[in-house]
Order: C-alpha cells, then structure tokens, then sequence
C-alpha cells in the first residue's frame, strides 16, 4: 500500500529492480509527481499521496519499467540549470551537449570585447537546449533557432516562452541554413546534429532506438551526412574570425576533418558526443584543420 512519499519511493524500487538508475529514476517520478523537487522528496517523506497520485505514479512505473525514457515519462529534462518540456518529437539534451554550450560560452566571454551583441544561430534545436541555455546565460546573444522538425520548433518555442526567453530568440524551420536568409552571418553557429549512420542502428542502446526521434538520430548511411551539409556551407554564414560549435563522435572526427572546409579565418569548435560509438576529445578554439585530438 502506498500513502506517503517514502512509501511511494520504496515501492517505485521495487517495481524497477533491473535498472541501475533505480534510485534516481524513483526520486525523479516521485519529485515531479508530486511537483516537490528533488529535494522535497527526500525530506517531506511523509507528505500523503492522493488515490489519483498514486494510480498515476503506477502508470509511469509501468512506462519505466517497459524502457520508456523517464524524460518523456514526465515530459520534463533538466539542462544547464532549465526546465524544459521534452516529448517524443524532441531528442532527450543530454548532459555532454552541456559542455558543447560551455564551449561557446567561453568563446563569447573571451570575445566579449569584440563581440558586443554576438549573433548565435543554433541548427537542429529540438527542445531548444542549446540555444536557450546560451540567451539564458549569456543575455547579450541575438539567438537565432532552427530545426527541420514542425513538431520539434513547436517544442522549443514553448520551453523559449515557459522560460521567459522568446523575445531573444528567434525560431525558423528549414534544411540546416535553408532556414535563415542566404545573406545571414553569425559570430557562431552551434549544432548537435544527427550523427549516427543508419548502419549502426544495432549499437544504439534500446531505449534509444524505441523512444528517440529517428530524425534527430541518423544521417545517412555514412552518419556524416548533416555534418558535411553544415560544415560546406558554414563559411557562407559565418563572419570572419567566427566559430563553428558542433557535437560528434569520435569515429567521425576524422572523416569530419576531411571534409572541413572552414574558411581560413574561422574556429572549429568540436565538443564529444554521447552514441554507440567512442567520443572525440574536446578542441576549441582551433584554426583550420587543427582538431586538437
Ligand atoms: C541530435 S538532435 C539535437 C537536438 C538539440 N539541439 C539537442 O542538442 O538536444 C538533432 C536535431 O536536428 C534536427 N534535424 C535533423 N535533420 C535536419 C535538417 N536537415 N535540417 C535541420 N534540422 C534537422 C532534428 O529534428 C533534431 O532536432
């Protein structure tokens, strides 16, 4: 019988036995359950539960159990600090796409001088973790967002909105730079973009491949496909001296280097990625062809 919060915790580890995540995926469904925080959890442990709260939190334990990531079990994933509403049409922002914006970050500090009012332009937004999470931490960026998916830039602007953010924010929809104007320059551009190829389908863990979106997961059979699109015409959009952020895997980073074609001016900023396959060393703030690995 479950009535209380500790109760509700114990229960919920009882019904995830196999997970090594148990624990925290208990404290999580319980926290936004019951909309207490992670902390309220651990100490109100004898705050009561509802019938209706009760039925719910089977109900997810149930998803849970079946393999369903506990982000779109509550429709809610933690970034840098923000909130953000995730569903099914959106890739899970996973905790190495925080240092991929730390990376930037620590590009526009350095460049603070010059850069007065850097533009940023973030290509496959998703959720609209990176881009957010740059305009929220670094208010004097002029953001620019963009996604191919309808129900994803749907997603983001929603969360832009939530967290007070869409006034500095802007949101296109198109094929990589289709959605900004052939003329457009940033200081950077930003992406994660999909880097598995159809291939290795097989590598990816299940819940991956059961639960995340297939668009914001592969490209192509060579799983180079996005990169080369982005890195081709990055120099077109790019202002002199500006930086290209992106997230990859190591398997692809030497393939990604062949096909750079960054203007001489311009950083290359590679940031390690979370696949089936090992991850690249980070390099930042490189020249041309220089990959730091
Ligand atoms: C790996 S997800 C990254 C999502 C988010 N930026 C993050 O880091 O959590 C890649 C994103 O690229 C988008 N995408 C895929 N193909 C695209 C294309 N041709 N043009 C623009 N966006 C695309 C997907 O819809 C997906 O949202």
């Amino acid at each position: 019988m479950v009535r209380t919060v500790v109760e509700a915790l114990r229960h919920a580890l009882t019904r995830l036995p196999d997970l090594p995540s148990a624990r925290a995926d208990a404290e999580e469904l319980v926290s936004r359950l019951l909309g207490m925080g992670r902390g309220g959890v651990l100490l109100d442990r004898e705050r009561a539960l509802v019938p209706a709260e009760v039925e719910r939190l089977e109900s997810w334990l149930t998803r849970r159990a079946a393999g369903e990531p506990v982000q779109y079990i509550t429709g809610r994933a933690a970034f840098r600090g923000l909130d953000l509403a995730v569903n099914p049409s959106v890739l899970v922002p996973r905790p190495e796409t925080e240092g991929l914006v730390e990376a930037v970050l620590d590009v526009l500090r350095a460049e603070a001088e010059r850069w007065r009012a850097p533009r940023v332009l973030d290509l496959g937004t998703g959720s609209g973790a990176i881009a957010l999470a740059i305009a929220a931490e670094y208010p004097a960026a002029v953001v620019a967002a963009s996604d191919a998916s309808e129900a994803a830039l749907a997603t983001a602007e929603e969360n832009a909105n939530a967290l007070g953010l869409s006034a500095r924010v802007r949101f296109a929809r198109g094929d990589w730079f289709g959605a900004v104007g052939g003329d457009e320059r940033f200081e950077v551009v930003v992406s994660n973009p999909p880097y598995v190829a159809t291939g290795e389908w097989d590598l990816l863990p299940d819940d991956v491949r059961r639960f995340e979106p297939q668009q914001a997961l592969f490209s192509g059979a060579t799983g180079l496909e996005a990169l080369r699109e982005i890195v081709d015409d990055a120099p077109l959009h790019l202002v002199a001296g500006g930086l290209l952020a992106l997230e990859l895997a190591e398997m692809r980073a030497g393939a990604a280097s062949r096909c750079s074609t960054i203007s001489p001016d311009a950083r290359a900023c590679c940031s390690p990625g979370a696949s089936a396959a090992p991850r690249s060393r980070r390099c930042s703030g490189r020249r041309r062809g220089s990959r730091g690995n």
